[in-house]
């Protein structure tokens, strides 16, 4: 069985990456050092899966801890997941982001070329398209200059996985540029964990619904959409699970160096769409009103996915009643 590093498989994106991986065939084996993350998690991929992972508690900027894991697991390849990824806390906290963020791909990159792993796929965002020129965002759009540290992270991360993979032919990687992850498994077994107040949406509208959040700040219905509410593109976590598991195959089977692929569904929705396909499928009503808008937020942004489909044979499955439908379930579990 082929194993796989996951760094950061305990958190949201990673535990459900890890569940994919071994419902294919692969043999996960988890870096995480909890800092925004719990041990529960295993139980919970243990429930869905059958198999409890291989995991190893430690940092990822620990050189010497990453060299005795990969010296003991010699795995054939890395998902690396391990990363901060608050916006607002990285224009605060700016080194801490730019160390654990920058520091453990650096510390990841030289171990892999240390012990002959050869295939890398990292966590990218839309972030680092900041507003785009034309829509669907394709992944030949420039890059604008980073609004956060966290999108700067991000900017350099893809930059220093190029040029490494550029200067070493044996490596292959592939930076997946996330756009906007909501859901939870259908099992409701795992989920989405946020600590404190939720930063990202739909956390925020489960929480709400749930009684633990007052009411839920549209932040501004000025904007030149339809509804005036801003557009993403929201993309179950299970199929963006399986967008790993479609990149690992990709990089085994096929001759790459470096390459960068959207993962979305191709599809745009507005704050209130979710706010009211929300209410649909939960059968509550959501207490919401319009606040100012929040500063840095993008007008719209969605994925061209046509990069996705046509080089890995993937594409989403889920649909945004789906996506909401598994958040509800996830947070009742919870309570
Ligand atoms: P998460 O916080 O749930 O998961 C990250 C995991 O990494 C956590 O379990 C945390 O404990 C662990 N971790 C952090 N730093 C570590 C270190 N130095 N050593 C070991 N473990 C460490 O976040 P997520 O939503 O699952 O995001 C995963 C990746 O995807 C991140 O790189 C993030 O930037 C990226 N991403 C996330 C989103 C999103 O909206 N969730 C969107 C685009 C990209
Ligand atoms: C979605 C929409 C808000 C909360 C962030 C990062 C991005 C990527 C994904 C990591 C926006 C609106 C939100 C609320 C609201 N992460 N909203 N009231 O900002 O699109 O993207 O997560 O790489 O880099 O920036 O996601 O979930 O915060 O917001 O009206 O209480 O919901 O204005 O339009 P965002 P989000």
């Amino acid at each position: 069985m082929t194993k796989i590093l996951v760094t950061g498989g305990a958190g949201y994106i990673g535990s459900h990456t890890v569940v994919e991986l071994v419902n294919h065939g692969y043999e996960p084996v988890i870096v995480d050092n909890f800092s925004n993350s719990s041990p529960s998690v295993l139980d919970g991929i243990a429930k869905i899966t059958g198999k409890r992972p291989a995991i190893y508690e430690g940092d990822c900027n620990d050189a010497a801890f990453m060299a005795r894991v990969f010296a003991s697991e010699r795995p054939a390849g890395a998902i690396h997941f391990a990363a901060y990824k608050a916006v607002g806390e990285s224009v605060a906290k700016p080194l801490m982001y730019y160390e654990n963020n920058i520091g453990s791909l650096l510390v990841l990159l030289k171990t892999m070329l240390a012990f002959e792993c050869h295939l890398l796929v990292f966590s990218s965002s839309c972030t680092v398209y900041g507003t785009p020129d034309k829509l669907p965002v394709t992944e030949a759009s420039p890059m604008q200059e980073a609004e956060s540290p966290y999108g700067y992270t991000k900017q350099v991360s893809e930059r220093i996985i190029a040029d490494t993979c550029r200067a070493h032919p044996g490596l292959a990687a592939v930076a997946l540029r996330y756009f906007n992850p909501i859901g939870a498994h259908p099992s409701a077994h795992i989920g989405e964990l946020p600590l404190g107040v939720p930063n990202n949406l739909v956390p925020f509208v489960t929480q709400t619904a749930a009684g633990i959040r007052p009411e839920l700040v549209v932040f501004g219905n000025d904007y030149n959409t339809p509804d005036g509410t801003n557009i993403r593109d929201y993309i179950h976590v299970v199929d963006l699970a399986v967008a790993h598991v479609k990149t690992l195959q990709y990089l085994q089977k096929e001759d790459v160096s470096y390459d960068v692929i959207n993962v979305g569904t191709g599809r745009g929705h507005s704050v209130l769409e979710v706010v009211h396909t929300f209410e649909q499928v939960s059968g509550r009503s959501l207490p919401h009103r319009i606040g100012p808008r929040r500063p840095g937020d993008v007008e719209q942004v969605y994925a061209a996915v046509d990069k996705a489909r046509t080089t890995l044979g993937w594409q989403a499955r889920y649909s945004l009643e789906d996506a909401l439908r598994d958040a509800w379930r996830w947070q009742q579990s919870l309570e």
